[in-house]
């Protein structure tokens, strides 16, 4: 048996497969996060671990004896979050996460020193972790003195299972700290951000082994001694070894809080220009690109709040049927930017409003809005030199027919349910688990699952959907213009 772990931003996730890769049992426990202040955004790590015991504790109930011949652990986890610990391990200030936008004039400052996009490959982007330093150490300096570790918040769940101060190429890709070319940490990165590589976990690829389940733990989930715990990936990657997409061409769109659209390179493909992010695989030389849009079901759920219905009972108010775009749009920065605007102080915006605009409208405009941001998103993958002919769903947002419609639509792409199952971030953790516990082949071992159904794009509203993404390409700028 081997057991993915997945740290999202809503939640812990806890995943059993077997030696087949069959989906035992999963459970989950939720987590909050906290705003303080606009912009901000963060979680406490001591409330990861919590949520990972009772996600972990939730298998233990239903398959206890699986969950005892578990022999592989993969961690996969939301990315760029800065977890300060000092020299006792304790947690220093809450975790700084991926969609908190504060740093964003010290990431500004960063971008404009070159060897940060010449050795990274990307944009200095505020949500990475290290204008979050720099923040730190201007704002909180008696903290930033007392930083003994930065560690990525699935790490942190590794040393609470290990011991160890250890993480992957992944994630460490999203940090602005690492040679993402070389698949090591870059020491004058470091330096301009006053850290030292002794600050930094030792780096392992995803499939190999990081370390050990501490044999106190072992014994509470009735394990045997000896559990390895593989290197894991972030999310994203993790997403991608669960989905297969670990080919040149292979790609998928992501739409959990934040929406991704992911294509995997066999080779190293920067093109910070356009606001792509290029980051290692978790696989050993594999690399890829995505777009990162900072709101997908955030939007929807914000949407859901302001109006008191279920994303579920919005999205069921306009059927399955297309529609083409209505007078409204809707911009989707609600906490800024990443591709392809790279602005931290954009914020989302309704335009078109009208005495007609109905509750349905309004949700059409928001669904329809992602998928505009998915678009630019393509668009950015495009100009770094990534052709796709078809891309795969997965998140909670997949759910929706209508949304996946529209996305199919606005791409004017195919694009391809998997066959019943959960081939999301936890799946693909423990896959990276068993490839780290037994040594099996990486590629083999990530294959892609069964297409359930085809999405096609409508062709009778693709024209009427380019006609609406032009007008969303416009609002930009002149929201930009209109903004405090
Ligand atoms: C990727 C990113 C998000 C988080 C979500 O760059 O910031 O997709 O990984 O958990």
């Amino acid at each position: 048996m081997y057991l993915g772990l997945d740290l999202g931003t809503s939640g812990v996730k806890a995943m059993l497969i077997d030696g087949g890769q069959r989906i035992v049992g999963s459970a989950s426990a939720a987590l909050d996060v906290s705003r303080p202040h606009p912009g901000w955004s963060e979680q406490n790590p001591a409330d990861w671990s919590r949520a990972a015991e009772g996600a972990i504790n939730g298998l233990k109930q239903a398959h206890p004896q699986a969950l005892a011949a578990v022999r592989g652990i993969g961690l996969s986890g939301q990315m760029h979050g800065a977890t300060l610990l000092d020299e006792n391990d304790a947690v220093l200030r809450p975790c700084i996460l991926w969609n908190d936008t504060r740093s964003y004039r010290q990431a500004a400052e960063l971008d404009g020193d070159p060897q940060f996009r010449a050795l990274t490959g990307n944009i200095v982007f505020p949500g990475f972790t290290a204008p979050k330093l720099a923040w730190v150490r201007e704002n909180e300096p008696e903290i930033f003195a007392r930083v003994r570790w930065v560690l990525l918040p699935k790490d942190y769940l590794r040393l609470w299972l290990t011991g160890e101060y250890m993480s992957e190429m992944s994630d460490s890709a999203g940090t602005a700290w690492l040679d993402t070319g070389k698949r090591e940490w870059s020491e004058c990165l470091l330096a301009a951000t006053n850290l030292e590589e002794r600050q930094m976990p030792a780096l392992v690829e995803g499939t190999e082994s990081a370390g050990m389940l501490r044999p106190e733990l072992a014994n509470r989930w009735g394990m045997s001694p000896g559990v390895v715990i593989a290197g894991g990936a972030g999310d994203n990657a993790a997403s991608a070894c669960g989905m297969g997409t670990v080919g040149e061409g292979q790609a998928f769109v992501s739409l959990g809080t934040s929406g991704v659209l992911f294509a995997a390179n066999a080779s190293y493909l920067p093109n910070p220009e356009s606001a792509v992010h290029a980051f290692c695989h978790a696989l050993p030389n594999t690399w890829h690109q995505m777009g990162v849009i900072l709101s997908a079901t955030d939007a929807l759920n914000w949407h859901s709040g302001i109006t008191g219905k279920s994303a579920a009972e919005l999205t069921g108010e306009l059927g399955d049927t297309l529609k083409a775009p209505g007078s409204v749009s809707f911009l989707p920065y609600l906490s800024g930017e990443r591709t392809p605007h790279n602005d931290a102080a954009i914020r989302g915006a309704f335009a078109g409003l009208g005495h007609e605009s109905s509750r349905a409208a309004l949700t059409q405009a928001v669904l329809e809005g992602v998928s505009f941001a998915i678009r630019d998103s393509l668009e950015a993958l495009r100009a770094a030199g990534t052709t796709l002919d078809r891309v795969t769903a997965i998140g909670g947002g997949s759910r929706s027919r209508y949304w996946l419609r529209s996305i199919a639509t606005a791409l004017d792409l195919p694009v391809d349910l998997p066959a019943d199952g959960d081939f999301g971030a936890a799946f693909g953790a423990a896959r990276l688990g068993l490839i780290a516990a037994t040594g099996a082949d990486p590629v083999a071992t990530c294959s892609a699952p069964a297409t359930a159904e085809t999405i096609a794009p409508d062709a009778s509203l693709v024209g009427a959907y380019e006609d609406a993404y032009q007008r969303y390409r416009r609002l930009y700028p002149a929201i930009k213009e209109a903004t405090i």
